[in-house]
Formats: structure tokens, C-alpha cells, sequence
């Protein structure tokens, strides 16, 4: 009856290296929820790498619009975007769809996704601010 015992204490340590890396996954997927939030709601323009389509999706890689207008991202992004810009020199005019049902920290982790992403290094937004820049964009109504 020793023997049996004796094997299990063999395979523990294994067993436990197993667990550990199980629990990595699950961490380093939680962590991953901003990126899950960018494929759902924007790569289907902005496209894998923010790259978009010239002349007709804006990109969001080395965009020097985010880092000039870094205050007007979370309106844009609940309200859309109807109005000409100019994104790296180059003009785009189509219609960016409203994402009303995002919340504010959503919107908060999918800006600091995009900051830190695509090859751009940009400062990272907090959530007390975003709220309040949403809520002056209702009240301005500007970008609906
Ligand atoms: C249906 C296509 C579409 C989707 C989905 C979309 N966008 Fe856009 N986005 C656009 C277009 C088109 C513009 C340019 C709008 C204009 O010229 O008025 C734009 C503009 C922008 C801009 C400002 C310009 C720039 O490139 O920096 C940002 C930032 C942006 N989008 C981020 C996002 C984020 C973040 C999401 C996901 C929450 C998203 N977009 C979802 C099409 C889209």
C-alpha cells in the first residue's frame, strides 16, 4: 500500500505545475477582455492592426489624430462620427457608427487598448476622466 502513495507524490509536483499554468491562462485571458472589445466592435473597419483603409476607414496604428484629439475618442466612439477629418494626411468622410451600448469602462479599456497597441505608445486614459468627457458630450450633442 506504500508504493501507490509514494507514485502520487511523484506526480504532484507535475499536477501542480499543470494547475499553475491553467490559472496563467485564465489571468492573462482576463486581462485580454480590451482586445476582445476591439474585435467585436471595431476590427471589422479599423481592421487587426488598425490599419484601416485608406481613404475610407481612418487608421488607428500611428494615428496622429489620437494623439491630437485624445479628449474627443470616448464621444466618438458612443456617439460615431459623421464629419470630415484628416487622419496622417490623408481625408476621410464616411460614416462611423454609433456604439451606444458600451459602457464607460468598456470604452475606457478599448481607448487604453488602442493607445498601447498597433505600434502606438500614448498615454493611458483613466475611467473618472472618460466619464466625464461623455458626459460633456451629451450635453454638447455635437458628434450624434
Ligand atoms: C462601421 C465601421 C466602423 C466601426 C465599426 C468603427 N469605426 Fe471608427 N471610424 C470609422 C470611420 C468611417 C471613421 C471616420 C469618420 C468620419 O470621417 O467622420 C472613424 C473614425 C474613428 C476615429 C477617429 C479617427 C482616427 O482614425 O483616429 C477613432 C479614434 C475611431 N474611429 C475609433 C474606433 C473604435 C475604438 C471603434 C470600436 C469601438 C470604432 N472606431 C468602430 C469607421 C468605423
Amino acid at each position: 500500500m506504500g508504493i501507490p502513495s509514494k507514485q502520487i507524490f511523484k506526480i504532484f509536483p507535475f499536477i501542480a505545475i499543470g494547475l499553475v499554468l491553467i490559472a496563467i491562462l485564465y489571468i492573462v485571458k482576463g486581462n485580454d477582455k480590451s482586445a476582445v472589445l476591439y474585435e467585436t466592435h471595431c476590427q471589422s473597419c479599423h481592421l487587426e492592426k488598425g490599419e484601416g483603409l485608406r481613404g475610407i476607414i481612418p487608421p488607428l496604428a500611428q494615428a496622429d489624430y489620437l494623439e491630437k484629439y485624445p479628449e474627443k475618442l470616448a464621444c466618438i466612439i458612443r456617439y460615431g462620427m459623421n464629419q470630415p477629418i484628416t487622419v496622417n494626411g490623408i481625408e476621410y468622410h464616411e460614416k462611423m457608427p454609433p456604439n451606444a451600448m458600451l459602457s464607460d469602462s468598456e470604452i475606457t479599456n478599448i481607448i487604453n487598448h488602442v493607445m498601447k497597441n498597433f505600434g502606438n505608445d500614448l498615454p493611458n486614459v483613466n475611467f473618472q476622466k472618460i466619464t466625464e468627457q461623455l458626459e460633456k458630450c451629451e450635453e454638447k450633442n455635437d458628434l450624434r
